[in-house]
This record gives C-alpha cells, structure tokens and sequence, in this order.
C-alpha cells in the first residue's frame, strides 16, 4: 500500500498502523568505572539536602574538586531495566539507544501522556521504523539502585550505557527475539545527553550518530536552575520509600516547573503528569555531571543537537542570548567541543523549555 494511503487509513484510525512491539526486560551487565570518593557524608535530613545544594550550587566553587579524595574502581553486576521496541514489520536497520535525564525514567522517552501524542518511541518506530532501547539510568526506577554517593554516579552509568551497546550489536539482549544491530545510534535527554557524549568521547567508534537534546556545554546556568529545583530527601515521600537514604528528588511541583518547563509551553496536565512520573537521582550524579561536560570529545560521526530555546539548566532561560555576535546560540558553542563531527547540527526549539517532550502542541 503507498505510503500515504497507509497515512490516511492511520487519520481515519483503521487500525493498521497498530505497528510496534514492545518487551520489557532485565538485563546484566557486568560493568567497571572509575569512581570518586568524596568527603561528604550522605545528605540524610532535609536541612543536609539543602545545605548540599547550598554548597553544590556556590558561585566560583568547584564542590566536587573541593570534596574528592580518591578515585576507585567500582565493579560488578548490575540489573538494568530495558524497554525494547520494534516495528511490528520486524527490526529497524537502525537501533536508537536511547538515556534520559535527572528526575525522569525511561518512560520519558514514551510518555503515556493524552495517549502517546507526546512519545518520542511511538514517532521512531511506528512513522520512522527504527527500534528502540529505552533503559532506566542505573539508580534510578527499576534499574539496580546503589549507594548514593560513591557508587550511583556518571562514569558507571556510562559503562552500563557502553555495556547495553555491546548487546545490541552482538544480538545478546534477552529479548524474544535478540536482534543484531550494525548501526546503533545513542540519543539523550539532558543527563543522558551528558552521558551519550561522555561515551563517545571515551570511545569515539562506539556510536553510528548521536543526538544530544536539552543540550549545552555552559555550565553558567546550572546554579540557578539546581536550586530552582528545590532538592529534598527523596523517600520522605511514601512513592520514593523504596529508594534508600540520601538520594534526592525535586521539592514540589514549583521545583519540577522551574526545572522542566517554560512560560506559556505547557499544559497544567502535563506538570501534573511530570509530577506523576518524576524519579529521584543521587549526589553523586550530581557531583560527576561537570566532569562530564568538560572533556574533550574526537567523535568524527554526526552530531545532532536539539535544545529549547526557553531552556534554564543549560541556556539560562534563552539560548538566542549569547552575548558574541559569532554565535548564534548557547548550544552551538559545543561545535568547539567535538569539533570532528560530520555532519554537525544544531536545532533552537523556539520558545521550549527543558524537558522537551513535555512542550504543549502549537495552535
Ligand atoms: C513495561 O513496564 C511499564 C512500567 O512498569 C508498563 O507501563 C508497560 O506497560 C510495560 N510494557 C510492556 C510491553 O509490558
Ligand atoms: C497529537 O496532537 C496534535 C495536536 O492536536 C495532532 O496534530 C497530532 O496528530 C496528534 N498526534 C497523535 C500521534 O495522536
Ligand atoms: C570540577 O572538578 C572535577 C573534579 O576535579 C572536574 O572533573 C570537573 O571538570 C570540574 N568542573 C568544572 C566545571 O571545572
Ligand atoms: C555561557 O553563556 C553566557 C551567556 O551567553 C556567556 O556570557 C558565557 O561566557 C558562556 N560561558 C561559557 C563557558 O561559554
């Protein structure tokens, strides 16, 4: 059938476009990183949270430098939780490996939301034809949690990122049907944009293409919007009581809206929804985010980078205001940071704030 009757018959909801499977599944990886050890003790009460921040968040301060102590390697295996989708057709040619940020879980990607108008996995397997691995960050949701501060942090998450990769394209995921990829493309949101560019600047072969989204390298705007996002203990709420001490989570709705949203780009349905679905993270992800951020990156591969122009965390609340006429955007100044990607974009979500999938439909 051409493809446009196939889009009409989906318009008038014959059906046919029913279109994607999906399995939920366990995966173990057996995974090594070099971890920091930090002097700080695990931010228990609600005063040490935000005595945290206070000191995560101070101007002219690196904390993390200033509470290292040693570095370790931490290994062994974890239990990641993986969501893998396919066209009902049969696989994608291409696999999107896909991490979300701080406060989400991989349902990020697939937002139930006014049903699945919102989800990003729904538009690449069912218009587009790619499959889908969604997983949840190790600490966060059902993935294996750990110790917040030692353990749960950047650089063994991106060897879990790096593992999952492996499986794809050696067929060993325990899926159904374990498909075999030659092209694995890594996408993120946020903190899993970090991660997917930590990855390939670790390793520059590792990835086909990879697009980074609610993306920049300026770190100028983090202080503000950490503590917009009023951390507070996390299981002092009854939905996070399986979380262990000293993992954090956003305050309140106010603190969620300040973190994810832009004026006038969203629905009171969807902070509702954010509200519903947020998870917690660890001071230690926070701690290890910057260094992140700062290294240098070869990756020769395409680069896509998508960013809201509202976004607080990484372009202050505007991306357009860059202050040096050369540059057209905050996001655009990581063309110096990776500067051998070919093709290299980078797209101003006009008026989006941060968390990108969650930006109302323009009437
Ligand atoms: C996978 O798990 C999620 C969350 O537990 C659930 O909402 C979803 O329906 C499950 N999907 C499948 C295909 O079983
Ligand atoms: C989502 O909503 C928009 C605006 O109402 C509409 O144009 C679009 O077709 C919807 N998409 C899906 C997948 O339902
Ligand atoms: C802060 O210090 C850490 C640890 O030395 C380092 O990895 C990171 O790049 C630094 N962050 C910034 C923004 O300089
Ligand atoms: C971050 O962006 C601001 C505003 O455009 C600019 O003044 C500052 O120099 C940038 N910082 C870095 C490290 O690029």
């Amino acid at each position: 059938m051409p493809l446009k009757i196939l889009g009409l018959a989906a318009v008038l909801g014959w059906g046919i476009v029913s279109a994607r499977k999906c399995e939920n599944i366990s995966v173990s990886v057996d995974i090594e990183a070099r971890t920091a050890d930090f002097d700080l003790e695990t931010p228990v009460s609600s005063v040490d949270v935000t005595d945290f921040s206070l000191n995560l968040f101070r101007q002219g301060h690196n904390f993390t430098e200033e509470i290292v102590t040693s570095y370790r390697t931490t290994s062994g295996e974890y239990e990641i939780a993986a969501t893998y989708c396919t066209p009902d057709a049969g696989p994608g040619h291409v696999v999107q490996l896909l991490t979300h940020g701080i406060g989400f879980d991989r349902s990020y990607w697939d937002l139930s939301l006014n049903d699945f108008n919102h989800s990003y996995v729904h538009e690449a397997v069912e218009h587009y034809g790619y499959s889908t691995l969604t997983w949840d960050r190790l600490g966060t949701a059902q993935s294996q949690h750990g110790e917040p501060v030692g353990e749960i942090q950047a650089s063994l998450e991106v060897a879990a990122l790096r593992a999952l990769t492996t499986k794809l394209r050696e067929g060993t995921l325990p899926c159904r049907e374990a498909d075999r990829f030659s092209t694995v493309v890594h996408g993120g949101h946020s903190f899993g944009s970090y991660h997917t560019y930590l990855l390939t600047a670790q390793d520059p072969t590792i990835s086909d293409g990879i697009f980074l989204t609610s993306f920049s390298q300026n770190g100028s705007f983090t202080d503000v919007a950490g503590l917009g996002g009023n951390f507070v203990p996390a299981n002092a709420n009854p939905s996070f009581a399986f979380y262990r001490d000293g993992y954090l989570s956003y305050g309140n709705p106010s603190a969620l809206q300040a973190a994810l949203l832009a004026p006038g780009q969203f629905d009171t349905d969807m902070l509702k929804f954010a509200g519903t679905m947020t998870q917690p993270f660890t001071p230690g992800e926070m701690l290890t985010i910057g260094g992140e951020t700062n290294t240098p990156n070869t990756y020769g591969g395409p680069v896509l980078i998508i960013t809201g122009s509202k976004d607080m965390p990484f372009c202050g609340g505007d991306c357009l205001r860059t202050g040096l006429p050369v540059l057209s955007s905050i996001p655009e100044s990581s063309s110096a940071f990776m500067a051998n990607a070919r093709p290299s974009r980078c797209f101003i979500v006009p008026e989006a704030g941060h968390a990108l999938n969650l930006v109302r439909w323009l009437s």
